[in-house]
């Protein structure tokens, strides 16, 4: 990357690495996006606690790694690229899409019970699923008491900073040792702008402890400028210009207003679902993201406490045909998921142009092309 673009590089992370609550010493670099950023964190966190895993490897007995039941699965992944072995990880089923907090706990007795040592705890700012925020502060609280290292993939909800009510997890980010953070997703960016941060510039470093002399110039003494030895990457596209760009011309002002908008937005077809009868909301909005369900058409009578199996299983097959039956029709655009092990439909607010009216319209195609399925 130019030595201009390492130079911006170095501001912008800087100055997002304050925002997060980290001091002077911290460090980062962008990255392809939040897969490539947790990858590299968990790379970091490998070597503090493996610091002879990348001339020795991870000998007989690798350490685990502790993680919610949403965490995206970049996290599962970098298990299983780091060499860690799958089976090494440990899932902490969630209260209300968050990690459950006393079941962590127990977990974390458990491993010191029976000596396993541990590589990190991985937390998320703004899961994928439901845009639930982890609770940062108990789980770092927790962290720093045990001398673990917490990574918190906030890819989603770091932008969440910039608001002018950012979520009370946040502050907790300063327990972090790492963090993913993608201006692609809350940014108002195109792909790809993701971003890994650590509180001390030091552990990225010797995450990527490699000797390259035809590339890496400066002497030990000196802090290194040179990006190349915390990247993952080799040659860089200078993404960090698209960031410096739209913080330019929006200002950190302007983004949290737009994070905030979009929060709005998803708080909009909440109500709007809460005024019907036909459709029923699985949670609260803490972010931009909304899951929720088609509940057919005798409404919440059929879904509440007199529903039997045979109502839900039409819930649920229903629930699974309607999106790409209503995606198809093109006037409308929507994801999906599963959540508590039943099918459900999923909305991620991003375009700034949508406004109530989309709200209202997604609302009644879906139930048009739900009657329509179900008088099929
Ligand atoms: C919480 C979370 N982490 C990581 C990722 C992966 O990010 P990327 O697609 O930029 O690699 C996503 C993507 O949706 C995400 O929501």
């Amino acid at each position: 990357m130019s030595p201009t673009a390492t130079m911006i590089e170095h501001q912008i992370v800087g100055w997002l690495a304050t925002l997060a609550g980290y001091g002077a010493g911290a460090g980062g670099t962008l990255t392809s996006g939040g897969t490539e950023a947790n990858f590299t964190a968990m790379l970091a966190a490998r070597n503090s606690v493996l610091p002879n895993a990348w001339e020795e490897g991870l000998g007989a007995d690798p350490p685990v790694v502790v993680y919610g039941e949403h965490a995206h699965y970049a996290v599962t992944r970098a298990i299983g690229q780091l060499g860690i072995g799958r089976r090494r990880g440990i899932s902490i089923p969630s209260r209300d899409y968050r990690i459950n907090v006393d079941l962590l706990v127990g977990v974390l007795d458990r491993l010191r019970e029976e000596g396993k040592r541990i590589m990190a705890v991985v937390a998320t700012a703004g899961t994928t699923a439901t845009g639930a925020f982890d609770d940062l502060e108990a789980i770092g609280s927790i962290c720093d008491e045990r001398g673990i290292w917490l990574h918190v993939d906030a890819a989603h909800g770091a932008s969440a900073l910039l608001s002018s009510r950012p979520p009370r997890a946040l502050s907790g980010l300063r327990h972090s040792r790492s963090l993913a953070w993608d201006p692609h997703k809350m940014m108002l960016l195109p792909l790809a702008t993701g971003m890994v941060l650590t509180r001390e510039e030091g552990d990225l470093e010797r995450a990527f402890a490699q000797q390259a002399p035809y590339l890496f110039h400066a002497g030990k003494s000196t802090r290194i400028i040179d990006q190349g030895i915390r990247s993952f990457q080799c040659s860089r596209r200078a993404d960090v210009l698209k960031l410096w760009f739209v913080i330019q011309r929006f200002g950190s002002e302007g983004l949290g207003r737009l994070y905030d908008h979009l929060c709005n937005t998803a708080q909009l077809l909440h109500d709007a679902i809460d005024e019907r009868d036909d459709f029923e909301n699985l949670h609260q909005p803490e972010s931009n993201i909304l899951c929720f369900r088609y509940l057919g058409a005798a409404g919440k009578r059929e879904a509440g406490s007199g529903a039997n199996d045979r109502d839900r299983q039409r819930v649920d097959d229903l629930n699974r045909e309607l999106r790409p039956r209503y995606n198809r029709e093109g006037t409308g655009w929507i994801t999906a998921t599963v959540l508590d092990g039943r099918p459900v439909l999923r909305v991620t607010m991003m375009n700034p142009r949508t406004g109530e009216a989309h709200v209202r319209a997604l609302l009644d195609g879906l139930a048009a092309k739900a009657k329509e399925i179900e008088s099929s």
